[in-house]
């Protein structure tokens, strides 16, 4: 039997696919992010070689160049080193300048035209956002399970459910950060899908679900429009995540790459998809919708713990190597989609794959799967199950121990950087200069100043 639907993908198939969609920044000799000339601008170094450049070769390659408003400081032609039967064959040496996000198309698009493109990939870092509105370039989706191409996705012959899934992907790729979040007019069929699972999973949580989970869901019931016969509207969830925890939603037209999601979770932004699942099939969703979103993930989100857990995931991914992010989704995959964690003397569920999946909650809890306790290292690299039940739940002593587990791991992780977080401008530093390392601990020593004062006075 397969599982419910999945927030993403395992990472390893998709791995190759995001090396190419995702651009490259440089560092500089002492392991520095090089922010060049503006935050969001790379410089390239390239070589290329192009066969038979009197004919169309060189127009295209330029073309390619100037497709990403590509600014180019150097550019050097010889005879080509390995000719193939012209003399007009030429190795090319271009120092450039493109948009930090674009690079890995750019080199992707030149494969198209040219030969041995090569980049120095050995002193490169992965692109990531910097700033909360770098997250409008990061939507890329992962297609397994895209309605259009999956024959086995219960919509895949619906015309009209694919049309309307194209409204939701358009609303969300339209989407811009700051815009308000789109209002949905549900249809009477979508409403009637929600209402199905919104009345048999409810019946579960009094028995399954951590007590965090509970309490949300019954203030999201009371302020947020949670009701079998009403589906909630992310501007309002987002407003009430907000207020909490400072978690924000934007839309998401699909499975996102697990690069792109995790990304967002830096920033506390969850990208949430808004379309229900087929109507046919109101208990299985071979991907995320809003009903695993709003049922599953958004009531977690309102907990404090669970939003720094959330969010020390995100950070951890920025820049990481395509082996880390694997692994960084195989953590999240097994705690924020199938955590289980112990809450007095019992075991509940907190993983949003499980609270918005009818079968695979009652499984979990059932004593019949294999249980192991949470430890980072060893299920950042356990095998998962994105096709059935998993075969094992890794079960966290609370919430808290979760997030201090996790942040005593990502301590271990080598990157030749470290991150700040600001949360007055949503923006990631890079703390690559003494004086912005002074900076952020001055502003930690005002605040602890200030709580040892009120510590003072209660005294
Ligand atoms: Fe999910």
């Amino acid at each position: 039997m397969k599982s419910d639907f999945v927030g993403m993908s395992g990472p390893k198939e998709e791995a190759n696919k995001e090396k190419e969609m995702c651009g490259m920044q440089s560092l500089n000799s002492q392991g520095r992010l090089d922010s060049n000339r503006e935050h969001d601008r790379a410089t390239l170094i390239l070589t290329l070689t192009l066969y038979n450049v009197r004919k169309i070769e060189l127009s295209k390659a330029a073309a390619v160049f100037e497709m990403f408003e590509t600014q180019i400081y150097h550019f050097e032609t010889r005879g080509a080193k390995k000719p193939k039967n012209s003399v007009d064959d030429l190795d090319i040496f271009v120092e450039c300048e493109v948009h930090s996000a674009d690079v890995g198309i750019l080199i992707t698009s030149l494969k198209r035209v040219a030969k041995d493109v090569k980049t120095s990939r050995e002193d490169k870092v992965p692109w990531f956002p910097r700033k909360i509105q770098d997250l409008d370039k990061c939507h890329h989706l992962i297609t397994k399970y895209d309605p259009n191409l999956d024959h086995g996705h219960p919509g895949y012959s619906d015309l009209e459910y694919n049309k309307r899934r194209a409204f939701f992907a358009d609303l969300a790729f339209n989407y811009r950060e700051g815009d308000p979040l789109p209002h949905i007019e549900y249809t009477a069929q979508e409403t009637a899908t929600w209402r199905e699972v919104y009345r048999k999973l409810r019946s579960l949580y009094p028995t399954h679900a951590c007590a965090q989970y509970l309490d949300a869901f019954q203030q999201l019931e009371k302020h947020c429009g949670y009701r079998e016969d009403n589906i909630p509207q992310l501007q309002d969830v987002s407003r009430f995540l907000k207020e909490r925890t400072g978690f924000q939603l934007r839309p998401a037209a699909g499975q996102l790459s697990a690069r792109d999601f995790l990304a967002s979770l830096a920033f506390r932004i969850f990208q949430c998809t808004q379309y229900t699942r087929h109507f046919s099939s109101p208990m299985h969703s071979p991907e995320p919708d809003c009903c695993h979103e709003l049922l599953g993930h958004v009531p977690m989100l309102a907990d404090r713990d669970f939003a720094q857990f959330s969010q020390d995931i995100g950070l951890a991914s920025l820049g990481s190597s395509e082996e880390e992010i694997e692994k960084l989704a195989t953590l999240y995959w097994f705690t924020v989609e199938f955590g289980l964690c112990k809450q007095n003397g019992l075991i509940k569920a907190y993983g949003a794959g499980l609270l918005s999946s009818y079968g695979e909650l009652m499984y979990a809890l059932s004593n019949k799967p294999e249980y192991k306790p949470f430890d980072p290292e060893v299920t950042a690299v356990h095998p998962y199950q994105d096709q059935a039940f998993q075969p094992v739940y890794f079960i966290a002593e609370n919430l808290e121990d979760a997030k201090v587990k996790l942040q005593n791991y990502m301590i271990k992780i080598k990157k030749p950087f470290a991150l700040h977080y600001d949360p007055f401008t949503s923006s990631i530093e890079v703390l690559n200069t003494p004086r912005k390392v002074k900076r952020a601990l001055h502003q930690i020593k005002e605040e602890l100043e200030n709580f040892c004062l009120a510590l003072e006075n209660l005294s």
